[in-house]
């Protein structure tokens, strides 16, 4: 069984104002008894947030970590530096970071790796752009995203990735996958970890990302291969971020 996965990612948004009313908010709210609840804000704010989250059941992440842990890369931060603040997740290969701040794969591969020697867990981002799912070539894409970094890593480690399938032209765009065609992109990578090891393919957890939002959440959660979301802009509200987790309940 795998337990459900609702992550917010407030890319460059946020405030301390809005990390202490989430802080407020989830202090008191009454939520599914499994389920893990993770807040992504800018870096600035994870030590507010650390603070702000203590009596919540909200966990911590990170955008992007740097692949190295320490040294002379000027702008940058480590997963060790996120330990410190206790920070458990980190997103890797965001499409954002692909397209604006030209990540490859073999860039995403190295932070994936330097996420796990510090023990965080990683959420591979992967998807498709429009141009690509219009070629039909959206399964080689996403898979060739996803095997660039399962296919070198050791079986122990592949345990711990967690796989958010965002396709490109769902982001930030209101239009969302619809469930069939979220799970059957989703059916597909499970089906691709069977490849390494079965036990692997039933307990990866994917997440979908693109337009998630409280209207939409809970039927793209009961699709078999979707246990949980990577939402954008509904992860701002309160109470939107706290419907889509009722969802996933
Ligand atoms: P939206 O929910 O705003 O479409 O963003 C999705 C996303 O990119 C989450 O990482």
């Amino acid at each position: 069984m795998r337990t459900p996965l609702i992550a917010g990612n407030w890319k460059m948004n946020g405030s301390t104002a809005l990390i202490e009313a989430f802080g407020s908010a989830f202090a008191s709210a009454t939520l599914p008894a499994h389920i893990d609840i993770v807040v992504i804000p800018p870096f600035l704010y994870l030590d507010a947030a650390r603070h702000a989250f203590k009596n919540t059941p909200l966990q911590l992440g990170a955008q992007t970590l740097n692949p190295q842990h320490s040294g002379a890369h000027t702008g940058e931060i480590s997963g060790r530096m996120l330990k410190e603040f206790e920070v458990g997740y980190v997103l890797v290969g965001h499409s954002e970071r692909r397209k604006l701040y030209r990540e490859t794969d073999e860039q995403v591969f190295d932070r994936l790796v330097a996420a796990l020697d510090v023990g965080l867990t990683p959420i591979l981002c992967v998807g498709e752009t429009l141009e690509e799912r219009d070629a039909g070539s959206t399964m080689q894409v996403v898979l060739r995203q996803v095997g660039h970094v399962m296919a070198r890593l050791e079986p122990a480690q592949r345990l711990q990735v967690v796989i958010a399938y965002e396709p490109v032209w769902a982001i930030g765009t209101g239009r969302t996958a619809t469930p069939e065609q979220a799970q059957e992109v989703m059916a597909g990578i499970r089906a691709y970890q069977a490849g390494f090891d079965t036990s692997l393919a039933e307990q990866l957890k994917l997440l979908y990302g693109g337009s998630m939002n409280a209207s939409n959440a809970a039927e793209l959660l009961a699709q078999p291969d979707i246990d949980g979301g990577l939402v954008g802009g509904a992860s701002l509200k309160t109470n939107d971020f706290y419907a889509i987790c009722q969802s996933a309940g």
